[in-house]
């Protein structure tokens, strides 16, 4: 990925920004759920030293090396770690871009995917130039897709065998997009 400045975005009871050191204790419990690992592709089993990793790549050093863009979303008064968000993928000469997220499951079912999925769009449209954000998951994950729909993509298909699958095996994917028009 190229090197980005880091970024903090304030988005409502949310708050996104790089991650630090000391979100490794949240990300390696949110990381040892059935749900997230069944539709993310992370290491399973899933250990402090991938919780580590994931932070330092993603960290203000990670946002400019390169190494990582995603961003910690906090509970803006609590600052409880709630998710991560990014751009797993980026064509900045096409103006195309993934996003991708998971949420703790303790902060599931209040909108915090949707709200910083939307607070994410924003900043791709705004600062990045993006003209096209793309939304992919494997068929079957209808929490990730009612996301997406709320906030506002349109669900173009199914992408056959389009998705790896930890162990082996492909599956295939919904894509969905949103365009900067689509935004209210
Ligand atoms: C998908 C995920 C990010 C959603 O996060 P969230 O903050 O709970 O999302 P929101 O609260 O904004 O919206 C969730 C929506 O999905 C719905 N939903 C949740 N589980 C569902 C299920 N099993 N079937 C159908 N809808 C479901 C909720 O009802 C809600 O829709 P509503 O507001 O119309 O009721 C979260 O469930 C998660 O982290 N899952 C595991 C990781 C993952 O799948 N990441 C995406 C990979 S593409």
């Amino acid at each position: 990925m190229p090197p980005m400045e880091p970024t903090e975005i304030t988005a409502g009871r949310l708050h996104l920004r790089p991650f630090t050191a000391a979100d490794a204790d949240g990300v390696l419990a949110a990381c040892q759920d059935p749900e997230l690992q069944r539709w993310v592709p992370v290491p399973a089993p899933y250990l402090r030293e991938h919780a580590a990793e994931y932070v330092q790549a993603n960290s203000v050093e990670g946002w400019r090396s390169g190494a990582g863009h995603a961003f910690a979303v906090l509970d803006a008064t609590s600052a409880e770690l709630l998710a991560s968000i990014g751009l797993p993928r980026r064509d900045d000469a096409a103006g195309i871009a993934e996003v991708g997220y998971w949420v703790a499951p303790g902060a599931r079912g209040k909108g915090v995917a949707t709200q910083a999925t939307l607070a994410v769009a924003r900043w791709a449209f705004g600062a990045l130039g993006v003209q096209r954000l793309e939304w992919m998951a494997e068929t079957g994950n209808v929490a990730s897709r009612r996301v997406a729909e709320k906030a506002g993509f349109t669900i173009e298909g199914v992408l056959r065998s389009r998705m790896l699958r930890r162990g082996g095996g492909r599956s295939d994917a919904w894509i969905g997009s949103l365009l900067p028009a689509d935004l209210p």
